[in-house]
């Protein structure tokens, strides 16, 4: 029988808390109380726990008819409940605590059901909005591409398959910082080691751009009169110089292709949306701003200011020139008008949280919000990455980390492990293997964290195989995979005919934290903290091992149903590896 919980694609607190709030509305009608469901931490108490009682009570106290105390209110709010058979019992504890148990019978049945009609059916839908911005990994060109902006790109990811797979249309920008004073340097820089012309440049130029940003940076502040050529070089690149504007192709053209070399390997797609997009936007945008009096003159500049800031958002320099704060004024303008998102996401270090603050309420100030929808807005801070001394995160020789190197260290190091597990691995299979473990290492280990604490980069860590880890997590599901094949049987076949049955605590345990995925998803995408789901993840591995400790799979009589919930451990595990941007293992 189809419930509303799987029809609707819901979690079952959210089930439980519509029908609190219908059993609330139509008892307290005017108490305006939003219900509240929660899961219980120990089963003792039931599976979820209703908890309005009190905050009621406090409302209709000393009105007439009102209920004695808060048990009283209990009792009329479960005696309101719409019939369900979701809901197997409730019991009252406290002083007016409302415990649920769910119907074992139900829990089975919504399994086995997913398991037929995909996980996609239990994608929470209502929370992402239809059209969502992420702004996300956004290095800038001609810098190295540092592990900030990985931290960034894993994040931004993640964030970004949870919302796709809740049913938004993401709109994944790389807002690169191509458009900087930067150029004025390095274009010089060119020019005077290319004195028969620009058009000359070749390449090999730009090969190595690190190298170039360090040549070019020494003699800028080293030198006043190229600083001073540096300078006029950006305002003729900005109006169009055309050889500048090549140079300034060229830079872009083999930055981007160092980055896409890192997006590639981490399997993550973006769509280039650099600051120069904006370029032609950022007077009309400034001017619009001086005219609504939101942006005022000060000093010969034009700034935004806010009470009990003391710096202000700079918006258009002395000089005239444009600036960060400038695109990304343009930039939200043109997100909401032009791209009409209903949700904008941006993903950078936690230094850079008061600029967007500002950034968002200047646009508030100017009207960019729409009317006709509601708009949410987030920026999405993180700390910084660093060595294992705790220290910032450096190489050996003391430079910053190549993003490439760090990634085949993280390769080269599964490979060893790996290979000691299966000598006779093969090396097309090994080659996957390493990647999918590797990466996940690296992904994983920035997940799990709390994204604002700073975060101690270790690849001895990351790569542990005991412990919330990746490498951890691919072993647990490789195992299952094994379960299943030794089975011999197609349980993705045998899920149309079987049903599953919960004998006992633990196979309810089991299926009572499958289901509770949906819920990760929720939360994760209510504050948006991708360690809500790895936290989720690792409990599951623990839950099952619990499970098929005590409970034998092959050989019993109950080796259908329990091959259906080691399947269904399986699925779960594998859709949050999809969210977490990590490939499963199904044999390592
Ligand atoms: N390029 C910037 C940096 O490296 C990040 C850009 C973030 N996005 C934005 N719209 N400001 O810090």
């Amino acid at each position: 029988m189809a419930t509303l919980a799987t029809s609707t694609g819901g979690s079952i607190r959210q089930e439980l808390t519509s029908l609190f709030g219908a059993s609330i509305s139509s008892t307290f009608p005017d108490a305006g109380v939003q219900p509240s469901v929660a899961q219980t931490n120990d089963p003792k108490f039931g599976d979820y726990q209703c908890n309005n009682a009190m905050a009621l009570f406090a409302k209709c106290k000393g009105k007439e008819g009102a209920p004695k105390n808060p048990r009283a209110v209990a009792e009329a709010i479960v005696a309101g409940l719409p019939a369900s058979d979701l809901v197997e019992s409730t019991t009252l504890a406290g002083p007016g605590f409302i415990n649920v148990r769910l119907s074992r019978a139900w829990l089975g049945r919504h399994v086995g059901d997913m398991l037929v009609s995909g996980i996609g059916s239990w994608a929470p839908r209502g929370q992402a909005r239809k059209r969502v911005v992420v702004d996300f990994s956004s290095p800038n060109v001609a810098k190295e591409m540092h592990v900030g902006h990985l931290r960034s790109t894993i994040l931004g990811d993640c964030l970004c398959r949870t919302l796709e797979y809740c049913g938004a249309d993401v709109l994944r920008l790389n807002h690169i910082g191509d458009w900087g004073t930067q150029f004025g340097m390095l274009i010089q820089y060119i020019a005077d080691k290319r004195p028969g012309g620009l058009s000359a440049a070749e390449d090999e130029d730009v090969a190595d751009l690190q190298v170039l940003y360090r040549a070019a940076k020494a003699r800028f502040d080293a030198d006043e009169g190229f600083k001073a050529a540096a300078r006029e070089a950006v305002t003729q690149l900005q109006g169009g110089r055309p050889e500048y504007l090549e140079v300034w192709r060229r830079i872009c053209a083999a930055s981007r292709a160092e980055f896409q070399r890192i997006y590639d390997r981490l399997g993550v797609e973006l769509q280039e949306r650099g600051e120069s997009f904006y370029n032609p936007r950022l007077q009309a945008t400034v001017d619009a701003l001086v005219e609504q009096g939101v942006a005022v003159e000060s000093d010969g500049a034009r700034c935004v200011f806010f009470e009990g800031r003391d710096v202000p958002l700079i918006v258009q320099k002395r000089d005239g020139g444009f600036g960060y704060a400038s695109t990304d004024m343009a930039a939200l303008h043109q997100r909401l008008t032009e791209e009409r998102a209903d949700w904008i996401v941006y993903l950078t270090d936690a230094g850079q949280a008061g600029h967007f603050e500002m950034i968002f309420a200047a646009g508030r100030r100017a009207g960019y919000f729409p009317k006709d929808r509601e708009v949410r807005i987030d920026h999405v801070g993180f700390g910084l990455v660093m060595g294992e001394d705790g220290k910032k995160f450096k190489s050996r020789s003391g430079d910053t980390v190549r993003l490439v190197e760090l990634l085949d260290e993280a390769k080269a190091r599964c490979r060893t492990t790996i290979k000691e597990r299966r000598p006779d691995i093969s090396e097309e299979e090994l080659e996957e293997a390493t990647s999918a473990m590797g990466y996940g290492a690296v992904k994983y280990a920035d997940l799990k964290n709390n994204r604002l604490t700073n975060y101690r980069f270790s690849y001895n860590e990351m790569l542990s195989m005991q412990g919330d880890t990746a490498v951890y997590l691919l072993y647990a599901h490789a195992r299952i995979a094994a379960i299943l094949r030794k089975s011999g049987k197609d349980v993705a076949e045998l899920a149309k005919s079987t049903k599953i049955t919960l004998g006992n605590d633990l196979e309810v345990a089991l299926a009572l934290h499958v289901s509770r995925f949906s819920e990760a998803v929720e939360e994760m995408l209510t504050d948006l903290y991708p360690n809500r789901l790895t936290s989720y993840l690792y409990d599951l591995s623990g839950v099952f091992n619990q499970y098929y400790t005590e409970c034998q799979v092959i050989g019993t009589e109950e080796e259908d149903s329990r091959l259906l919930l080691c399947e269904a451990t399986a699925v779960v595990m594998r859709q949050c590896f999809h969210l977490l941007g990590i490939t499963p293992l199904y044999r390592i």
